[in-house]
């Protein structure tokens, strides 16, 4: 989630070139309030391509933000594919239908032995929800830890697990925010047993403990202290353990597939999305199955789109991409080199942090949210793509496509120097 710093202010429209307005008043008037746009000046976006997109002037950008088109825009293989699909079947999951048996076999073999049944679902907060109601179900009880500044998604129920989206007072009654930060001094363990006997003295008992495993809302932290033992606090309260693997997984941590295997711990629940299916809306649920023995027998689960053939088709032939063009290896890779050379240029700077990071998701701290602004918007004009992140809004996102290659990492940092400068 993108922070308000780095959004447009509608009252500013009349600054706009005459197309930019039409459209931003036009869509204002249809879409209504609640949307938001990036950027002073809003882009409009017509075509992608690998890391580049190009605006309706034929203006390429660098996309250095983008996680869903994970295997780059518009990749060959994954529009054949769901071509291919489209032309001939696109149904749901009430019929047989071999490729997705094969896709969910293909997937689970990826997660440890203990993770072997997965549900389609359409969207992250979807899989959030059912994963939630699986573990409510599973545990008899309603407690919910997350952290201080979560993001999760949009549902009722995922909103009020969603500090970030409203604050503290946004979230329900049973559900308890834990600190996390940079410095090994903030324990994820320490917090989530305080949260623990908070919700005890509330006569509540936890149902799970749900965290982003690169943290990316609360300002992309790549070595959380205290992860393992925090798991082991829950589960020892009878919770559950859920990965939100929405942001880092399929590979962009350069290390495997999944962000929860760096901490060397195995959920009792996984959940997936956004670069699943490379733009295609699948996500998914991953579950140990004694989990859904009696949810199953209660619960009757259809999800009209979720798992259609044509998202099977999209997310095969991505999976498929990732492995035969090496795009962890090229993650873990471009990624580390990438850091470096922030790193370096942090050291030039004076208003910029401590670059942190792993593989291709890297947050680099400012001195604070209106800089961040300046530089977000200033990279837009050198044509490079990027956001915010964070509680203060003041960490740049740094989030490619997978295929972000050594020379799109150097053009960025040239644009970043040059925008820092101008600060
Ligand atoms: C960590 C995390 N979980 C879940 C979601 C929700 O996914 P979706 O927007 O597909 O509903 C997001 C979306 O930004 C997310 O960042």
């Amino acid at each position: 989630m993108p922070g308000p710093a780095t959004y447009f202010d509608p009252a500013r429209s009349g600054e706009l070139d005459p197309r930019t307005r039409d459209l931003v008043e036009r869509r204002q008037r249809v879409l209504g309030p609640a949307y938001r746009l990036f950027y002073e000046h809003p882009l409009e976006l017509v075509r992608g391509q690998g890391t580049s997109v190009w605006d309706s002037d034929g203006v390429e950008y660098l996309d250095a933000y983008n996680n869903v088109p994970s295997v780059g825009h518009s990749h060959p293989r994954v529009v054949a594919a769901m071509a291919a699909q489209a032309a001939t079947l696109n149904t749901h999951t009430r019929y047989l239908h071999e490729p997705t048996i094969r896709y969910a076999e293909d997937l689970l073999g990826t997660l440890p032995a203990q993770v072997g049944t997965v549900m389609f679902t359409c969207t992250g907060s979807e899989a959030n929800d059912l994963a939630l109601r699986i573990a409510k179900h599973a545990t008899g009880a309603t407690g919910v830890i997350v952290t201080s500044n979560a993001y999760h998604g949009v549902t009722t129920e995922i909103a009020a697990i969603s500090p970030s989206l409203g604050g503290a007072e946004s979230v329900a009654d049973a559900v308890r925010l834990v600190p996390v930060g940079p410095s090994a001094s903030t324990s994820l363990e320490r917090g989530v047993r305080e949260a623990i006997a908070s919700l005890a003295a509330a006569g509540i008992r936890p149902a799970a403990l749900i965290v982003d495993t690169i943290f990316a809302s609360d300002g992309v932290l790549p070595d959380v202290a205290g992860f393992a033992g925090a798991v082991e606090a829950v589960r020892a309260a009878g919770g559950l353990f859920i990965a939100d693997e929405v942001q880092p997984g399929f590979g962009r941590l350069g290390t495997g597939l999944w962000g929860f295997d760096r901490y060397g711990v195995v959920p009792d629940l996984v959940t997936v999305g956004k670069p699943m299916g490379n733009g295609q809306p699948i996500a998914a649920v991953l579950a140990r199955p004694e989990l859904l023995e009696d949810f199953g027998r209660s619960v009757r689960y259809f999800n009209t789109f979720g798992g259609s053939s044509v998202s099977i088709a999209a997310a095969q032939a991505t999976l498929d991409v990732v492995r035969d063009e090496g795009l962890i290896a090229n993650a873990a890779g471009v990624g580390g080199r990438l850091l470096a050379s922030l790193v370096e240029l942090a050291g030039r700077h004076e208003v910029v942090g401590e670059p942190r990071g792993v593989g291709l998701f890297i947050g680099v701290p400012l001195v604070d949210s209106a800089t961040t602004l300046t530089v977000v918007n200033a990279l837009r004009e050198r044509r490079v793509l990027l956001s915010a992140s964070g509680p203060g809004n003041d960490v740049l996102k740094i989030r490619p496509p997978l295929c972000f290659s050594d020379g799109d990492a150097a053009r960025l940092v040239g644009a970043l120097d040059a925008a820092l400068a101008g600060v």
